[in-house]
């Protein structure tokens, strides 16, 4: 955003005095007959990781829960994620990906071994769900799995065993292990992180150990049948760029001779103001608004500068960029346990996941897959459960409103946005995307980050001049409303009639805090 930003500002300087004289107003256009790149279907992805309730009690409850489930997985979450087309969900972390052992959750659930979830609140695990249980999550779903193996604290053996245990069907100990469990034919698995920030909780690694170590691992993975593996690195820290020219310089030499050794590359940033003061997720001020917004946009230059690194040995795009762990982390909810990361989630989540959107779509050249994190109960969620009741948040009614942009080409545009300003700090108003569907239908997006000022804007459409418009909006009357258990839900999505369309322009007034999508056809 910030990028097209200051594309506008050039435009603008070299505009005759006349014209700049006259106030700068929100504008957008469209070029709709410049379409070229593919909004990854992948973009919509979601993490569950084994921390607090988002596997037990969010979404696997037992085959003998009062609570309605399919083979001990939650129906009515089932069914809300089903609405989202959730592309892919990581599993099964995250930190915990780095102490857990995948044979450990396989076999008579009465016979598997307990473990300590040291990273989540030092909680016992027993097991109960795992990779049978988590294929069948991602069959309930129509989804991809993204697997997550352990670097840290498991070896080389055990990650090769598991991707044979899931994808093999020739004659060898772990197709015969897998049918004894009951599951007779292999099922598909592409994505697999060669473990999770490895800097940290994956194994303290340096980027050249783990460069080596990368390497290393993935010879062993191996593609069975006509299952084709697609591994992500683990990146570094946020804005480690060194991290990523050492693991991209690695696939650079290997490149030619080890055909598949690198898909992706993973990019982990979530929006935190200050670490040390993270603050509530319901109770905060403009200012505090203002600052996680600010926050969330450093998303638009962590996303620009690795990819221009990956661009240097990579200027074809052959790697994906994986942006698999984002979202908002704020203080947990007052009386839960403080490892179990459980927050509410408000309008201003419902801001920061289009934000977000709207960058991946921007970067969908190079952006291939992001999981928001994460799906049930932690950090920023699509849906809250407590007991046999379900909540769908703000962030669920932004991913579905999006969902017509899964799958669809960018089509690029322009911004020239006012600036939203508090105190000496100032970013752009405006954040904005827009695709072509299948059926050719144009879908905007646009959020208009003040938390108290309408912005009226005008949109052009290049290439089209489009018959009709029609939209949606989310919004609400204060900037921390959130939908809570026992109360209808107020922030959802809502039909949106104020957009006019004459001659290929859009005009239209964004109330303040409201994401609209708008279709033109
Ligand atoms: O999502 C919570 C944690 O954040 C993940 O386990 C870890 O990968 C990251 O630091």
């Amino acid at each position: 955003m910030i990028r097209k930003h200051l594309l506008f500002v050039v435009m603008l300087l070299c505009l005759p005095p006349t014209v700049l004289a006259q106030p700068i107003t929100n504008m957008l256009v469209v070029h709709a007959d410049a379409a070229k790149d593919t909004i990854s279907r992948f973009i919509y992805g979601q993490f569950a990781e084994h921390l607090g309730r988002c596997i037990y009690g969010g979404i696997w409850v037992g085959e003998d829960s009062p609570i309605p489930n399919t083979r001990g997985i939650r129906n009515d979450v089932v069914a809300a994620l089903k609405k989202l087309n959730v592309a892919a969900i990581r599993w099964p972390g995250g930190c915990f990906a780095d102490e857990y052992h995948w044979r450990d959750g396989i076999g008579p659930r009465a016979d598997r071994p307990k473990l300590v979830n040291t990273n989540w609140g030092g909680v016992t695990e027993d097991n109960s769900f795992g990779t049978h249980e988590f294929m069948d999550l991602c069959e309930q779903l129509g989804c991809e799995p993204v697997i997550c193996g352990n670097i840290g604290s498991g070896t080389v053996k055990e990650m090769a065993d598991w991707v044979q245990y899931l994808t093999s069907d020739g004659d060898n100990p772990m197709t015969e292990l897998r049918k004894k469990n009951g599951r007779e034919k292999p099922w598909k698995v592409k994505f697999w992180c060669v473990g999770n920030e490895v800097w940290g909780c994956g194994g303290m690694m340096t980027a050249e150990f783990y460069a080596n170590e990368l390497g290393r691992y993935s010879w062993f993975l191996k593609n069975y049948g006509g299952n084709t593996l697609y591994k992500i690195s683990s990146g570094g820290l946020q804005e480690d760029y060194g991290w990523t020219d050492t693991i991209m310089k690695k696939w650079k030499s290997a490149d030619g001779w080890l055909q598949g050794f690198l898909g992706g590359y993973s990019l982990h940033y979530y929006t935190v103001p200050d670490w040390n003061k993270k603050g509530s997720a319901t109770e905060f001020t403009e200012k505090d608004w203002f600052a996680t917004l600010k926050a969330t946009l450093k998303m638009e230059e962590l996303v620009t500068r690795h990819s221009a690194v990956m661009d240097t040995y990579d200027p074809e795009k052959r790697i994906g960029l994986i942006v698999d762990e984002w979202g908002n982390w704020f203080d947990v909810e007052p009386g839960t346990n403080p490892g179990f990361l459980y927050q509410q989630n408000t309008l201003r989540d419902a801001l920061v996941a289009a934000v977000n959107l709207n960058i991946f779509h921007e970067h969908c050249d190079r952006v291939k897959m992001t999981n928001i994190a994460q799906m049930v109960n932690v950090l920023q969620s699509m849906v809250l459960t407590k007991d046999n009741a379900i909540v769908l948040t703000p962030t669920y009614y932004v991913f579905k409103m999006y969902s017509v942009h899964q799958g669809a080409t960018l089509l690029p545009m322009e911004v020239r946005s006012e600036s939203y300003t508090n105190g000496t700090d100032a970013i752009p108003v405006l954040s904005a995307s827009a695709s072509k569907d299948k059926a050719g239908k144009i879908h905007i997006s646009i959020a208009n980050l003040h938390a108290a000022k309408a912005q009226d804007l005008k949109c052009e459409l290049k290439g089209t001049a489009g018959s009709k418009v029609s939209g949606e909006i989310i919004t609400a009357a204060t900037m921390n409303a959130w939908n809570d258990f026992g109360r209808p839900e107020g922030v959802n999505v809502q039909p949106f009639k104020g957009a006019q369309l004459k001659d290929g322009m859009l005009t239209l007034s964004l109330p303040p805090r409201s994401v609209v999508t708008l279709e033109v056809n």
